[in-house]
């Protein structure tokens, strides 16, 4: 069923929170806001955000202080090893530059796939898909089926609309957040018809390997 990406991309345009990353293309500002999204939710991460960004401005401000000044700043929003793999990028890229694309993100500490395909498209806008739990659910229901990982990394790139990378990410990962959530999908206020699971948007169950694996 092909995916109507205008009214995924006209939805996201209507109900586009104003959030502080998103009014930057910064790498440094963008790249704190993925590591504390990580784990954290919206609305608890924008004071960290704020107080972070305040003390530490840039790459060299957040190279340069002291680790126990950082995991400070970050006590409260926990997994406090996001925030010393992050003082570790900062003091790569301040010594190196920052690297063009996702591929070379992805070489910096504690930078997965998503996290180095969100900062490339938001801040580069470079033509990469950034699949988390959320946008990889979105595209199953949509599709109506499960896909292996390097196939869902193909499928994700399939439905990237082209120049469009930055804003498809971000309403993908919305959509996901507020109405195609986990539970009771909110399938009335989705703006994609059809959709493969409309109405019955629970996951389908895990592909097993015939004879396990
Ligand atoms: N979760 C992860 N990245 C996000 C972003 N850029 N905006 C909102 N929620 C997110």
């Amino acid at each position: 069923m092909p995916v109507d990406r205008d009214a995924i991309l006209s939805w996201y345009g209507a109900v586009r929170r104003d959030l502080p990353w998103r009014r930057t293309r910064d790498p440094y500002r963008i790249l704190v806001s993925e590591v504390m999204l990580q784990q954290t939710q919206v609305a608890r991460v924008v004071p960290y955000y704020e107080a972070f960004l305040e003390r530490f401005p840039d790459e060299l401000a957040l190279g340069d202080a002291p680790t126990s000044e950082v995991l400070r700043l970050w006590s409260g929003l926990g997994y406090n090893r996001r925030a010393l793999a992050l003082q570790a990028c900062a003091r790569a890229v301040a010594a190196d530059g920052w690297p063009p694309d996702a591929e070379g993100l992805r070489a910096l500490p504690g930078i997965g796939p998503y996290t180095a395909a969100a900062v490339a498209s938001f801040a580069f806008g470079e033509q990469v898909a950034a699949v988390d739990t959320n946008v990889k659910r979105v595209i199953e229901r949509l599709d109506g089926r499960q896909r292996r990982p390097r196939e869902l990394a193909a499928r994700a790139a399939e439905l990237l609309p082209p120049g469009r990378a930055a804003d498809w990410n971000q309403a993908m990962m919305e959509l996901g957040a507020t109405i195609c959530t986990a539970r009771a999908a909110a399938c009335d206020a989705c703006p994609v018809a059809p959709c493969s699971s409309r109405g019955r948007p629970l996951p389908v169950a895990p592909t097993r390997r015939p004879g396990g694996a």
